[in-house]
């Protein structure tokens, strides 16, 4: 298939773009470059462009003749939406609106979403199940949700195969170790815990009076690589014109930030050491999520699920990396 990426300079569209082009799919990338990264980008047919530009999307649907849409450009930060719901809303849902409504111009018959974890808020129970209810406590969980709604009768009014994606909290290198988590402005527990370790510095805990065992917060940490089939394996999913399908990507266990710091730990060898803080704004207790779905419908499995697993892929592409 003839497929766009959007958010392909990314962490994640990263790693989605290389599998998909692995697969024997034409991939074309479409990045503004905001967060990713043009090395990123590099050997890949590559559009600079943030994904509501009418006049440059549109051209490159037709130009490129795209079969299908893999959508990631978006404002991922649980905490920065909290200051600024606005850039979220916009990045977020009115971009992606408007690339929406030029897929349907184009053609474009197939729309997979990465959405989040975020969009269920403080779960009643976890592993969390698709069908829990959606109460994000967050801009960027709320607007992952308006989209993955639109999305749906979207597909319903235009026939179009639409599939949203719920990440849980993404992590590690890809297998080559070429490709990793590189933001500018590092907020994420893994990194900022690794680079602790590489730098000799000392990481934050945020929170230690969650109502969790050991009073920090739970997340359900997947590896990049595992993320990336399920991409391709929910583009690949037969599904009828107008049905628009939902489904967790989570490796099912869940980590402490105090699990994560230990486990970096003896992964690295470094006595990383730590310092306490209060709770960061927005941040739910604990997320888990049940992938029953996606292993029964799509086949989908976590085979990177280990957390040692994932911090050592992480760990890897981190302390390879050069500084600038
Ligand atoms: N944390 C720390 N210290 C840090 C960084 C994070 O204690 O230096 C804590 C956070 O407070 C949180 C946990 O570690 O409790 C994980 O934080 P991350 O920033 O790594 O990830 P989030 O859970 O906030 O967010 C990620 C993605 C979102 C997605 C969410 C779904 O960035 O896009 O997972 O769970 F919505």
């Amino acid at each position: 298939m003839n497929l766009l990426v959007t958010g392909g300079a990314g962490y994640v569209g990263g790693a989605v773009a290389r599998r998909l082009r692995a697969a024997g799919h034409g991939v074309t990338l479409l990045d503004d470059l905001s967060t990713g990264h043009e090395h990123t980008a590099a050997g890949f047919d590559f559009v600079e462009s943030d994904a509501g530009d009418r006049a440059r999307v549109g051209a490159t649907l037709r130009e490129r003749r795209i079969e299908a849409i893999v959508h990631l450009a978006a404002s991922c930060l649980v905490g920065a939406s909290v200051g600024q719901p606005e850039e979220y809303y916009e990045n977020n849902v009115a971009r992606p609106l408007v690339l929406l409504d030029l897929a349907r111009r184009a053609g474009v018959k197939r729309f997979v979403f990465s959405s989040s974890a975020a969009v269920y808020g403080e779960p009643d129970t976890t592993p969390i199940e698709e069908d829990h209810p959606t109460r994000p406590t967050n801009p960027y969980g709320e607007t992952k949700l308006a989209f993955e709604r639109a999305l749906l009768w979207h597909a319903a009014a235009h026939g179009m195969a639409a599939v949203s994606l719920r990440y849980f909290n993404a992590a590690g290198a890809t297998d080559d170790g070429g490709h990793g988590e590189e933001h500018d402005e590092e907020t994420h527990l893994i990194p900022n815990v690794l680079e602790a370790a590489r730098a000799g510095g000392e990481v934050t805990i945020l929170g230690t009076d969650y109502p969790t065992p050991d009073g920090t917060a739970v997340r359900d940490y997947v590896h990049i690589e595992d993320l990336a089939e399920g991409h391709r394996l929910a583009l690949e999913h037969p599904l009828p014109p107008g049905a628009a399908e939902v489904f967790n990507l989570g490796s099912g266990r869940g980590a402490s930030v105090r699990e994560v710091i230990e486990t970096a730990r003896r992964v690295t060898g470094v006595p990383i050491a730590v310092r306490e803080a209060p709770r960061r704004p927005g941040d739910p207790a604990r997320l888990v999520a049940s992938h029953k779905r996606a292993a029964r419908v799509l086949g989908w499995q976590p085979v990177r699920g280990d957390l040692a697993v994932i911090v050592a892929s992480a760990w890897e592409f981190a302390r390879r990396r050069p500084r600038g």
